[in-house]
């Protein structure tokens, strides 16, 4: 049997890159999943493909910075499948550029997307999965978060946030809630489109290869947690 068979998974970000790389693989355990980013031709796309390949997906358009947005989310996956199994905050943006020359806005954006978003969303599953005394969070952190990275002050800052704030949340859930974070290195994916001189795409990791991370984190038995993974392009980081 497929190892999410049955399961409920809510991933954010699911429109593009890592978050829709997810939403498929979930799907593709087994698992029925909610989408949700702000691009409704995206979603609606990434669902039809999940549903296209035989599975159950489910496009809501949802500002994850909107905290009743997010509570209504929940709200719709859990009034209409009546669970929620895994939570993947997959939902980020990046500003790059060197700190000196940044603008508030952009620290804003990030902080508001890529940290608090994150949190408010984790709060908004955390009634439901304490309830049914099982559940699987994975939060997509980032290398940047380990490693300084001249231009990536504010990015990595928000990471690093989502990072701690992930291993101190495990120590609060478990062993009910199961709290893990992926830290990858560089992915191809649209996220990249509008850095100019970035890194070699040919040598950065595929979303398929953060999928299957987080696949594992949520079908791993529940007796057993992987809460943190370092993924890297095998050639290092770039
Ligand atoms: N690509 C990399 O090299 C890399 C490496 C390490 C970690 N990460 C992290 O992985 C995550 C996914 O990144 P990606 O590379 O897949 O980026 P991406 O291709 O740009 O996709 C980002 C997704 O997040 C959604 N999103 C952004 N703002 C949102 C909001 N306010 N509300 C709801 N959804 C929102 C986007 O949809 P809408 O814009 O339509 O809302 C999109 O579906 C991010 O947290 C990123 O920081 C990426």
């Amino acid at each position: 049997m497929s190892a999410l068979a049955g399961q409920v998974a809510l991933v954010t970000g699911a429109g593009r890159g890592i978050g829709r790389a997810v939403a498929r693989a979930l799907a593709a355990e087994g698992a029925t999943v909610v989408l949700a980013a702000r691009t409704r031709s995206e979603l609606a796309a990434a669902a039809e493909e999940i549903r296209g390949a035989g599975a159950q997906a489910f496009a809501v358009p949802t500002d994850v910075t909107q905290d009743r947005a997010v509570g209504a989310l929940v709200d719709e996956a859990v009034g209409r499948f009546e669970r929620l199994d895994v939570l993947v905050n997959a939902a980020g943006t990046a500003s790059f550029g060197t700190f000196a020359e940044s603008k508030a806005d952009d620290w804003d954006g990030m902080l508001a997307v890529n940290l608090r978003a994150t949190m408010v969303t984790c709060r908004a599953v955390l009634p439901v999965m304490l309830r049914q005394g099982r559940g699987t969070i994975v939060n997509v952190a980032s290398i940047a978060a380990t490693r300084p990275i001249p231009g990536a002050a504010v990015y990595a800052a928000t990471k690093a946030g989502v990072l701690t704030f992930s291993r101190v949340l495990a120590e609060e859930v478990r062993p009910a809630v199961r709290v893990g974070v992926v830290v990858p290195g560089a992915v191809d994916t649209p996220l990249w489109d509008t850095v100019p001189g970035g890194p070699d795409r040919a040598r950065m990791l595929r979303p398929a290869d953060v999928a299957r991370a987080v696949v594992l984190m949520a079908a791993l038995p529940s007796g057993a947690a992987l809460e943190e993974v370092r993924l890297l392009p095998a050639g290092g980081i770039l």
